[in-house]
């Protein structure tokens, strides 16, 4: 199927027409920065000048930067806070007049790496991190996904674990590569430690960065960055999409 797949992120709200079946892209990748602040009426209006760019209609699946359950935005740590309690499938859907299925960015992007990229294959206990504003995590247990788990809010340091090795903090702290990859190792470990997991995939922005920060990886579980990198955002929320549109047949 070719559906839209659009990642929202706390910076760039980023789409593209995908081919599920490969998670090809079958348009081009159109980006616009996120609106300041991320109110539900200012983000719906970027939604609705990226569909127009790519001359889509049709169905679209979406990465949502907060814990979304049942469609429902129950938390706001990088978009505004008016976004909390809002149904927000169903308010996009009415904005954009076709229907819009949201989940989880992180959910979505780890579902991309489950399916179809470098969790493909993996049994047991996988953990997908993805590394950009904030951090955004997802669980497979056996190729089934735990979702809205949420381990950048993780207590670590004295402070929220993103608040200590996201992509963001690197920038913002001009961090060289080789002193954001220990900070990286060192909740990876504390990570291991609650989870026992089998294997770590690291999505966002610094998995196309992945060879200057590996070195300093020495968490005793195999850490390998997303065969999809950034892009698994996008492909998962359409592989998203099309789930829910199967579901409703
Ligand atoms: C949010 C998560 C999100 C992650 C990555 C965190 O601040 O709480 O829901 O997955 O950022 O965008």
């Amino acid at each position: 199927m070719q559906i839209l797949g659009v990642d929202i992120g706390g910076t760039g709200i980023k789409g593209a027409i995908v081919d599920t079946k490969t998670g090809e892209l079958i348009s081009e990748r159109v980006r616009f920065e996120t609106p300041h602040p991320a109110t539900p009426q200012a983000v719906a209006e970027t939604l609705k000048r990226l569909v127009t760019t790519l001359k889509y209609s049709g169905p679209i699946g979406c990465g949502f930067p907060a814990r979304v359950l049942d469609g429902i935005v129950k938390t706001a740590a990088n978009i505004d806070e008016s976004w909390v309690e809002i149904p927000v499938n169903q308010m996009l859907s009415e904005s954009l007049n076709c229907e819009v299925f949201v989940a989880n960015d992180a959910d979505v992007a780890g579902l991309c790496e489950a399916e179809i990229g470098a969790a493909k294959d993996s049994r047991g206990v996988v953990v997908f991190l993805t590394l950009g504003t904030g951090i955004g995590s997802s669980i497979f247990i056996n190729g089934t996904p735990f979702l809205n788990t949420e381990l950048g809010h993780l207590k670590f340091k004295g402070e929220e674990a993103e608040k200590y090795c996201s992509a963001l903090v690197r920038e913002k702290e001009e961090l060289k590569w080789k002193e954001w990859g220990e900070r990286l190792n060192s909740y990876l470990k504390y990570v291991a430690f609650i989870l026992n997991p089998d294997l770590f995939v690291i999505g966002g922005g610094a998995s196309k960065k992945f060879d200057k920060f590996k070195d300093k990886l020495s968490v005793g579980v195999p850490v390998v960055p997303a065969q999809h990198l950034n892009l698994a955002g996008i492909i998962g929320a359409a592989m998203y999409g099309e789930h829910c549109l199967h579901q409703h047949l």
